[in-house]
């Protein structure tokens, strides 16, 4: 926060490079501090997040990416690195964090991004421009309206999943700033699931791949979704706490 509200590096505040300190300085930083001292995310009063080594401009309109999404991430890269034009489908893409990672790591990818939020995809389509990364992005609520139209090598999504009764153990932070339709699916926490198992039939390549982050209480029921055909070879992946974080399954049309 001293950084954005002066300019200055961290390295020009050790060497003590300051010219006059600036009065604006320090009531920018009081601004930032007073927001943060009432819950507000760093990252929304600085409008950056970072993502996979890179910085991404988010509003409050968009979740704030999470480091457990940096591992469903690379699980995909790893996995299309295989595909000279590999066809990516991010669905809730949300800051756009993960459409514009692929778009970028995989040079010759073809990534089309979806949200049912008009406010969240300026911020992914504001991130993608700044970072010169080459998605479509599309409005679409992915529960109704059929997805974009296509064949896909894999499908990737890290839809709202936090069950509503655990609301009121959660941090104010996030509660009380994070946009709610990212977080909460409502009544049935496995909504989204059961629509990814159905595009995925649709839409995704024999031999494609989906990746789906999800809650680690309920990683066994959603993968429960995704027994029969034309899925096949599922893996509940866990994250660096050890806790089941995503599910990727493969179609298999034979
Ligand atoms: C958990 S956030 C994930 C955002 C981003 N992909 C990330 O990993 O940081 C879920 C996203 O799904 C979007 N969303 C919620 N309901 C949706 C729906 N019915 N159709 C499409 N997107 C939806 C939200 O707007 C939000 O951006």
């Amino acid at each position: 926060m001293m950084e954005a509200a002066t300019g200055l590096s961290r390295f020009q505040r050790i060497m003590g490079d300051i010219a006059p300190l600036q009065p604006r300085w320090k009531e920018e930083f009081n601004a930032f501090l007073t927001r943060r001292l009432r819950g507000e995310p760093t990252q929304y009063i600085l409008e950056i997040a970072a993502f996979y080594g890179r910085d991404f401009f988010v509003t409050p309109d968009v979740l704030i990416p999470r480091p457990e999404t940096e591992l469903l991430v690379e699980w995909v890269i790893e996995r299309a690195q295989t595909l000279s034009t590999p066809r990516i489908l991010d669905l809730g893409t949300g800051s756009g964090c993960i459409a514009a990672t692929l778009a970028l790591e995989l040079p010759g990818s073809m990534v089309t991004a979806t949200d049912i939020s008009p406010n969240a995809l300026a911020v992914a389509k504001k991130n993608a421009t700044s970072l010169g990364a080459s998605v479509s992005f599309l409005q679409s609520d992915m529960l109704l309206e059929a997805p974009p139209l296509g064949v896909y090598d894999l499908i990737v999504s890290n839809p709202p999943y936090i069950p509503e009764g655990e609301k009121s153990d959660m941090q104010r932070e996030v509660v009380d700033h994070e946009p709610h339709l990212a977080l909460f699916p409502g009544g049935d926490v496995l909504l989204f699931y059961r629509r990814l198992a159905e595009i995925g039939s649709k839409v995704l390549q024999n031999g494609g791949w989906m990746a789906m982050e999800m809650h680690s209480a309920y990683a066994g029921k959603a993968s429960e979704l995704f027994e029969n055909r034309p899925y096949a070879e599922l893996i509940v992946h866990r994250d660096l706490a050890g806790l089941d974080r995503f599910v990727t399954v493969r179609v298999d049309a034979s």
